[in-house]
């Protein structure tokens, strides 16, 4: 098989690559290199620099690269900025998915891998979310993820192809620091910023239901998002009649004190202690993954643990700062 890997210059994408070449499968990449950067690309991938929107482009590359197999990862994923700009994240991740099925359907594509996301789920009120806790999205990213599911089964069942829609929960950590998130857009990084100026991490809240009063989340690291898209892969590849749609996480909870303790004991960087401000809306108290479904789908388990998602982030972070 040829795997398109949509997406593979980003962050998770190009951690996606590295897993599925080292796992001996021949893949393409292309990224509009909006987010991802050419030096996250190896060498010797053939990158094609274009957007999901551009059919012609879709329709060259399917047919040049002999493609077999997608594995779609581009998108746009920043749920305030999808709160401001439902029509650019609707067009980015929804009609770009449509376009891409649309094309992949056309070129007799047979294999379809999703990048979804945690934030289908809404705000759960179960201890572990499974694949069939009820999905209510509470920003336009997460409805456009729930949506973005809806279409690849639906295309998948029509036309014949093998589907796996993933559903990250809080992704962290680098295979390398070349390959490190430059995003400040999330827990980890925004912790590493205040530190690094002098500043006190700050908690969005800590009058939540939890043991802490903080909130707790599945944090993941990269490397375990990348293996498990290499299994679903090779899955796929075997098992024309999958129709998969599957959890990514430790099944672990972690509180956000929990995680800036870890973060400020792996800096090195003590002082100042974190503050507690208000409440960040649309936070969940708890969204914490049931990792049973990929195990016995795929026997696919997470390996690392949040200090290695801590050392490694910080090792990239250093590296560019
Ligand atoms: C984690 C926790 C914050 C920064 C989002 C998307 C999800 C996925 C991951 C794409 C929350 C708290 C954060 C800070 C804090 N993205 N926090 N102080 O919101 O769980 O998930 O990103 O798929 O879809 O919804 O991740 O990293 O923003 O926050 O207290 O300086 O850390 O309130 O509880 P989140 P996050």
């Amino acid at each position: 098989m040829t795997w398109l890997i949509t997406g593979g210059a980003g962050y998770i994408g190009s951690h996606v690559v590295k897993a599925m070449t080292e796992g001996g499968e021949r893949v393409v990449i292309l990224d509009d290199l909006s987010t991802g950067t050419k030096e996250r690309v190896p060498d010797g991938i053939p990158l094609e620099v274009g957007t999901v929107l551009d059919r012609a482009l879709l329709d060259r590359v399917l047919r040049e690269h002999a493609i077999t197999g997608i594995v779609h990862l581009a998108g746009k994923k920043q749920v305030a900025e999808s709160v401001a700009r439902p029509l650019y994240y609707y067009r980015e991740n929804v009609e770009g998915l449509r376009n891409l099925l649309a094309a992949a359907v056309d070129a007799g594509v047979t294999r379809f891998l999703f990048s979804s996301s945690a934030s289908v789920y809404g705000m759960p009120d179960v201890d572990l979310v499974t694949e069939d806790t009820p999905c209510q999205p509470m920003s336009p990213y997460g409805e456009t993820k729930l949506a973005g599911e809806w279409l690849v089964s639906s295309v998948g069942a029509a036309h014949g192809l093998a589907t796996a829609s993933l559903r990250y929960f809080n992704v962290a950590g680098a295979a390398t620091p070349e390959l490190a998130d430059e995003g400040v857009f999330n827990l980890v990084p925004m912790v590493f910023e205040r530190l690094t100026a002098g500043e006190a991490p700050r908690v969005f809240g800590d009058d939540y239901a939890t043991p802490d009063g903080t909130c707790v989340r599945d944090y993941i690291h990269v490397e375990d998002i990348a293996s498990a898209h290499l299994a679903a892969a090779r899955r796929l590849a075997s098992d024309p009649s999958a129709a998969l749609v599957l959890n990514i996480g430790r099944g672990e909870g972690v509180s956000v004190s929990e995680m800036v303790a870890v973060i400020q004991d792996i800096t090195g960087i003590a002082e100042p202690a974190p503050v507690i401000t208000e409440r960040r809306p649309g936070d969940p108290a708890r969204v914490v993954a049931s990792a049973g479904r990929i195990r016995d789908e795929l026997g696919w388990a997470a390996r690392h643990d949040v200090r290695a998602m801590v050392t490694s982030a910080w090792s990239g972070w250093t590296l560019r700062h």
